[in-house]
Parts: C-alpha cells; structure tokens; sequence
C-alpha cells in the first residue's frame, strides 16, 4: 500500500472530511470550531481518515470525536495511528483525560486502553458539548457507550 501520511487538518479539508464522516454516518457538527484540533490521513494526495478533539481544558478534559477511516482501509492501522496523533496532540496541550462515545468501535478503543464509563464521568464542562447533549437524550436508545483514557 502506498505511504499514508498524517497532517494537521486545514479548512480545506473540510469538505472531504464532512464526506467521510457522513459515509459513516457520523456529525460533523461544530467541526470547523475544532479544527485546529484534528488531524487527516492522506493517501496519494486523498482524504482517507480523520479524528479530533474538542477541548474542555477546564477540567483539562478532551473529548475524542469524528474519528474515520475509508472503508476499504479498515483493519490496515490507520485509525490507531490517527488516535495516537490525537493522544498526542492532548498530551501536548496538558490535557490528560480525554473522553469519547462510540456506537460500534468500543473494541477499537478498549485495544488503545480505554475503559468503559459512565456517561455522568464526563467533566461538567463537557456536558456541553453537541455530542453529550445528544447521547443524554438518545444515547441508551442508540446503544452509545462512553469510554475514557488517562493519557
Ligand atoms: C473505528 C475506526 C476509525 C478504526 O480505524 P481502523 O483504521 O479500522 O483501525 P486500525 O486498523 O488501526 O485498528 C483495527 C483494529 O480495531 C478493530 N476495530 C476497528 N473498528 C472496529 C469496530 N467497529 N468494531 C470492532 N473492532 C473494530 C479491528 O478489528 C482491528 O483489530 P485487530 O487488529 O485485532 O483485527 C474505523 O474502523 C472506522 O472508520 N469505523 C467507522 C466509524 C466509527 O465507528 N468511528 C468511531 C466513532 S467514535
């Protein structure tokens, strides 16, 4: 396979990462707000992956969003590579807890040393969050778990 390279997102990679993540049928709500948060996975110059963070450094909190791998790159370490530039980038900005919801990939995340929570371990600032207002409302109906990660 050629060389997949990881770069910080910029606004014109908006529209593909919209693309993908509506592929997946995951939001992109609010996605330009936190951009400078992501990163995106390319492959002979195409969009093939991304994953971010919103920050709640309040709490010195961060919450793992939007993450997505091409379909036909599934399996191949993309996404743990996205997730580890993620982690790191958390690291960076002294933020240590980071949290996120998944429908299907908690086995994903449980390999990269998440537990499983409870949706009320989400720090007070986060709760504001597009993503956790939605899962409060629909979340048990959808099967949505929470997982988190000291990093
Ligand atoms: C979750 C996702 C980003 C992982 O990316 P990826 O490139 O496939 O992941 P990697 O190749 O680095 O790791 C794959 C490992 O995770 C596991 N995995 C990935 N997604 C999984 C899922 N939905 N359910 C169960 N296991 C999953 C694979 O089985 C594999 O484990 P193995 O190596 O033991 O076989 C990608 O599968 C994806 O885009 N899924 C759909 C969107 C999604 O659910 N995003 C998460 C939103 S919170």
């Amino acid at each position: 396979m050629s060389k997949v390279a990881l770069s910080p997102a910029n606004p014109a990679n908006v529209p593909a990462m919209k693309a993908l993540l509506e592929a997946h049928h995951l939001p992109a709500v609010e996605l330009e707000d936190w951009l400078e948060h992501f990163v995106v996975a390319e492959r002979d110059g195409r969009l093939i992956g991304c994953g971010g963070l919103e920050l709640y450094a309040k709490d010195l909190a961060g919450l793992v969003r939007s993450m997505a791998v091409d379909g036909d790159l599934h399996g191949t370490g993309v996404g743990s590579s996205i997730l580890e530039w993620v982690e790191d980038h958390a690291r960076e900005l002294g933020v240590r807890h980071l949290l996120l919801f998944t429908m299907e990939a908690g086995p994903f995340y449980e390999r990269h040393g998440y537990d499983l929570v409870a949706y009320d371990a989400f720090p007070p600032s986060a709760r504001g969050s597009f993503q956790y207002r939605w899962v409060e409302e629909h979340g048990k109906e959808w099967g949505v778990v929470a997982m988190a990660k000291d990093v």
